[in-house]
Formats: structure tokens, C-alpha cells, sequence
């Protein structure tokens, strides 16, 4: 089962970043695999890793190109990418102090939302400048 299904409404139309952001969508889902067969609650930090990991290699390719194209909005966009990075660090921080019940669910759903958002908004603003160019 899955907490997201990819839908031709998320793509921006560069197609590195919508197979980097299906391949996001394709790391939370695991992740949720994960919650549901028991122990998320102990071992969420370890379980959203892989997602972390790609997703910090993905924001970088997402903000060199912008930056190459002088992407007008590449500021804002970056400190995006920033704030994300700083709200998951203390959500990860809180989760292993406090170990609530429920938690895993809570930050998977932080991750789908942000996610989301951040590709049918912020991502979809940089469509028009690098949709024409080649970025391989
Ligand atoms: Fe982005």
C-alpha cells in the first residue's frame, strides 16, 4: 500500500527532477512499508535515512541547475530546501528524546506534505526556465 501514488499533475516537466521526485515519492512509500510491519515508532530516524540521503543529493541538482540558469526564485527556493532540512532535524531530534506512539505516522505525514507542496508550488516555479534546457 501506498501513502502516495504518483500523479501526472506532480510533474514540472524537467524530467530529471520528475524522476527524482518519483523516486522520492517511491522512498516515502517504503518508508510507510517499513511503519507498518511494527517498529517504526523505535527505528524512524534509521527508516527515513534513505529518503534523507536522496533528498539531499536531489535538492543539490535542483540548485545547481537553478543557479547555472540564474533562476530568478533561486533563493527563496533554496532557503525552502533549508528549512525543510532544519524542521526535520528537530523533528528527528524530539522524536528520539520523547518516543510518543504514533510518531513514525506523524513524520511520514510531515514528509508526504512538505513534499507535495513543495513540488506543486516551489518546484513547478522553476518549470518555465528549465523545462528548455538540456540539463544532462
Ligand atoms: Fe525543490
Amino acid at each position: 500500500m501506498a501513502v502516495i501514488k504518483w500523479q501526472e499533475c506532480y510533474a514540472t516537466g524537467v524530467a530529471p527532477f520528475d524522476q527524482d521526485h518519483q523516486k522520492l515519492v517511491a522512498l516515502i512509500n517504503d518508508v510507510y512499508e517499513a511503519i507498518r510491519k511494527g517498529d517504526g515508532d523505535e527505528r524512524i530516524g534509521e527508516l527515513i535515512q534513505p529518503f534523507l540521503v536522496y533528498a539531499e543529493s536531489h535538492f543539490a541538482r535542483e540548485e545547481s541547475a537553478m543557479q547555472r540558469y540564474a533562476f530568478s526564485g533561486y533563493e527563496k527556493h533554496r532557503e525552502e530546501h533549508q528549512a525543510f532540512r532544519n524542521h526535520m532535524d528537530s523533528l528527528l531530534k524530539r522524536a528520539e528524546r520523547e518516543k510518543v506512539d504514533g510518531m513514525a505516522l506523524d513524520l511520514l505525514n510531515v514528509m508526504r506534505q512538505w513534499l507535495l507542496n513543495h513540488i506543486l508550488v516551489t518546484d513547478k516555479e522553476y518549470a518555465s526556465t528549465l523545462q528548455s534546457v538540456d540539463l544532462d
